[in-house]
C-alpha cells in the first residue's frame, strides 16, 4: 500500500492512469455528462469555492470518523454511488467493490442495471449492501426485484427519481458506445490498443444487465436493452414512493433531489432519507451543482432530516465540504471507476485509503473531531444562514 500510495496520491493519479487503461468507449461511458458538460463542470468548480476556516491552537484532538446513518454504523462518512455497467470498467468491479465496502465498512450501492446480480453481491457486501433501483412500468417485474433484492440482503433500498427518461450522452454516442457493447471493428480496433483493459474484460465475457436481462429473454436481443430502457423510465409520480413502501420493508432513500419542494414532497411521502445529486451532471445539462443547492435544501427539510449528497466529489475535502454544507453522509461514483480502472482491488482499496487519509487531514486542519463538527468551519458566503 505504501508504494501505492506514492505512485498514487491522490484521485486525480488513478484517474489518469484510469484514461490511459480504457478504451476510448469505456473511458467516454465513464467520463461523459449529458450536452456540452456544463453541469459536470459546475460540480467541480462550486466545490472548490466552498472554503473551510482553519483553527488553531486546539490541543492534542482524537478524531473519530465513524458515522451512523439511518440506524447502521459506518467507519466513515461516505461511501460508494450507484453505477450501472461497472463491468465494462474492470471485470466483476461491483464484487471488487462489494467486497470493499465489507472490509472498510462503509455502504456499496448496487444499480438495478449493474452487470452482477443482488444475489450474487448481497453475501460479499455483508450487509454493508444498498440496492438502487429505477421505479419500473411492470409492477409485477418490479415486486419480483425488490423482493430478490431483499431476500439476497440488501436492507436500504436507493429509489433513483431523476431519470424520468434517459438523457442524451453525446460524448458516449461518439465514442461509439453502446449496451451491451457490441463489438465493431473500430471498438475492436480501441480495444486491441488498450491491451491491458481487453485482457481484463476478456476473462469475464460480455458484461450485460444481469438483474434485469433475465425479465426480458423472450425479446430479441437487438430490441432487448431498448425495451428495458422503457421499462425503466416510466416518468413517475410521488404516488410511486408509497407503491415500493407497501411492498419494501427497509429504508427507502430518494436520490436525485435537488428542490426544495421536491425535499418537503419526499419528507411527506415518508421516505426515510433523500439524496441531493444531479447525477453526477449526466441529466440535465442546465442543473446547478447539486453543492449549489444542498444548503438550501437542509434547511427546507430541517436539521435533522438525514441528507446524503454527491456530485463532483474528488477527494476528502470535497467529502468535507459536502457535510458542511448540510449533508449526513457523501457518496462518490466516477472516483471508484477511475480506482477500478487504474487497477482493480489494490487501487479501489487504495481509493477508501485517500479519502479517508484526506478527509481525516482537513478535519484536523479545521478542529474537527468528528464529521458531524464539520458545519461549524463553513466559511458562510455573506447574508446566508444555513
Ligand atoms: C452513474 N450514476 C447512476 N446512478 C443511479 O442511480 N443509477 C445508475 O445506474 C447510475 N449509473 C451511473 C453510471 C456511470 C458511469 C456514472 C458515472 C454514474 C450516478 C451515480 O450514482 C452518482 O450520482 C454520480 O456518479 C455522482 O457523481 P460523481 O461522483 O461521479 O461526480
Amino acid at each position: 500500500m505504501a508504494e501505492l500510495i506514492s505512485s498514487f496520491p491522490a484521485i486525480s493519479d488513478l484517474r489518469a492512469k484510469a484514461r490511459r487503461r480504457l478504451p476510448l468507449f469505456a473511458r467516454e461511458f465513464m467520463e461523459a455528462g449529458t450536452g456540452l458538460d456544463h453541469a459536470v463542470e459546475r460540480n467541480a468548480a462550486d466545490l472548490a469555492g466552498v472554503q473551510l476556516s482553519p483553527r488553531a491552537m486546539r490541543g492534542p484532538v482524537t478524531r473519530d470518523l465513524s458515522t451512523s446513518f439511518l440506524g447502521q454504523d459506518f467507519s466513515v462518512p461516505f461511501g460508494i454511488a450507484p453505477v450501472g455497467g461497472t463491468g465494462m470498467i474492470w471485470p466483476g468491479g461491483e464484487k471488487v467493490l462489494a467486497g470493499i465496502a465489507a472490509e472498510s465498512n462503509l455502504p456499496y450501492t448496487l444499480a438495478s442495471v449493474a452487470t452482477q446480480t443482488p444475489e450474487t453481491i448481497g453475501p460479499i457486501a455483508r450487509g454493508r449492501g444498498w440496492f438502487q433501483f429505477y421505479p419500473m412500468a411492470d409492477k409485477e417485474i418490479q415486486k419480483d426485484v425488490l423482493s430478490r433484492a431483499h431476500g439476497a440482503g440488501f436492507e436500504t433500498l436507493v429509489v433513483t427519481v431523476d431519470v424520468p427518461m434517459m438523457s442524451r450522452r453525446e460524448r458516449q454516442m461518439r465514442a461509439g458506445f453502446q449496451m451491451p457493447p457490441r463489438l465493431t471493428p473500430r471498438m475492436l480496433l480501441q480495444a486491441l490498443l488498450h491491451p491491458s483493459w481487453t485482457r481484463a474484460v476478456l476473462q469475464v465475457g460480455r458484461p450485460e444487465l444481469a438483474t434485469l436481462t433475465p425479465y426480458f429473454a423472450d425479446v430479441a436481443a437487438a430490441e432487448r436493452m431498448a425495451e428495458i430502457g422503457r421499462q425503466l423510465h416510466p416518468e413517475p409520480a410521488w404516488s410511486e414512493v408509497e407503491c415500493i413502501r407497501a411492498i419494501w420493508p427497509g429504508k427507502i432513500i430518494l436520490k436525485g433531489i435537488m428542490q426544495c419542494d421536491d425535499a418537503r414532497m419526499a419528507v411527506a411521502e415518508g421516505a426515510d432519507a433523500i439524496w441531493v445529486s444531479n447525477h453526477g451532471g449526466r441529466q440535465l445539462d442546465a442543473a446547478p451543482s447539486s453543492i449549489s443547492v444542498l444548503p438550501g435544501i437542509r434547511g427546507a427539510v430541517g436539521k435533522d432530516f438525514p441528507i446524503i449528497f454527491d456530485s463532483g466529489v474528488r477527494s476528502g475535502l470535497d467529502i468535507a465540504r459536502g457535510l458542511a454544507s448540510g449533508a449526513d453522509f457523501v457518496m462518490l461514483g466516477r472516483p471508484f471507476l477511475y480506482a477500478l480502472a487504474a487497477g482493480g482491488h489494490d487501487t479501489a482499496q487504495l481509493c477508501v485509503r485517500i479519502l479517508r487519509d484526506e478527509l481525516e487531514n482537513v478535519m484536523a486542519q479545521v478542529g474537527a473531531e468528528r464529521p458531524a463538527d464539520l458545519p461549524l468551519a463553513l466559511v458562510k458566503p455573506k447574508g446566508t444562514e444555513i
